[in-house]
């Protein structure tokens, strides 16, 4: 595991957007595993930049979103169909046509035609993750089995807490999601864990040098050969 910690978000951004980078240039039809949340929007914004820079060709990559709300109308401005759009597909300049993002309906079908779609595009090469407060990846609360495939979950008070700046109260934060599981998410070739803030610092720090635990989703990926955490000093505070 590689543990790089940086002073300011532009140089945390750039880093992060090279592992991206790297994998388009391997290969031009590159899928990248796509995460919402505030702690990957230094790796869009560089990314962005630097495909611009490069005229990087990058019609032929896919994306596969992590996650979604359960429930919610794709067309709403917190549903992560929304977030994906704005944040990253436009920016960057993907097809839009090849990003997914799993179906609000949340069916068992839904999750395994998700699975299904993934496993078809070759699997992710590079993974974003951000991570909650409580240690999840995605939507997997703690208490998610660390093999878990794409399912519907129930969020935590915690998440619906962390998640209501969004939504015009709590009680409009949908209470459930559908998210790749912790299996899904470590198929994938390489992680890029994003981690930025004091209020990150304790889940990294277990994270990484705790006991590898369903009570700790992230914990997970000490098990996975080729991940690089990219913090900022205070998410790296307590290592
Ligand atoms: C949501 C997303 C996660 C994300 C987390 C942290 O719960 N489902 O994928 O990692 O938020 O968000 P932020 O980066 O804004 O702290």
């Amino acid at each position: 595991m590689e543990v790089r910690v940086f002073d300011d978000a532009d140089a945390l951004g750039r880093f992060a957007a090279e592992q991206v980078i790297e994998a388009i240039k391997t290969s031009p039809d590159a899928v990248i595993g796509l995460a919402t949340g505030s702690s990957p929007l230094p790796l869009y914004a560089a990314w962005a930049e630097l495909a611009r820079e490069q005229s990087l060709d990058q019609s032929r990559v896919r994306g596969f979103a992590l996650d979604e709300y359960a429930g919610i109308d794709p067309e709403h401005p917190e549903s992560y169909h929304t977030v994906i759009t704005k944040t990253v597909v436009e920016p960057v300049g993907l097809s839009p046509e090849l990003v997914l993002v799993p179906a609000a309906d949340a069916t068992t079908e839904a999750a395994a035609e998700y699975e299904a779609a993934i496993v078809e595009a070759g699997g992710v090469d590079v993974q974003i993750l951000g991570i909650g407060r409580n240690g999840h990846l995605g939507f997997n609360e703690p208490g998610s089995p660390l093999d878990s495939r794409t399912r519907k979950i129930e969020l935590t008070a915690e998440t619906i807490t962390d998640n209501a700046r969004f939504f015009a109260s709590s009680a409009d934060v949908p209470t459930h999601a559908i998210t790749q599981g912790l299996g899904t998410i470590m198929d994938a070739r390489k992680l890029v864990i994003v981690a930025v803030g004091e209020a990150k610092a304790a889940a990294v720090a277990a994270a990484i040098n705790g006991p590898i635990t369903e009570a700790l989703p992230a914990s997970v990926a000490q098990r996975h050969p080729n991940v690089v955490y990219v913090l900022d000093r205070a998410a790296a505070s307590q290592l």
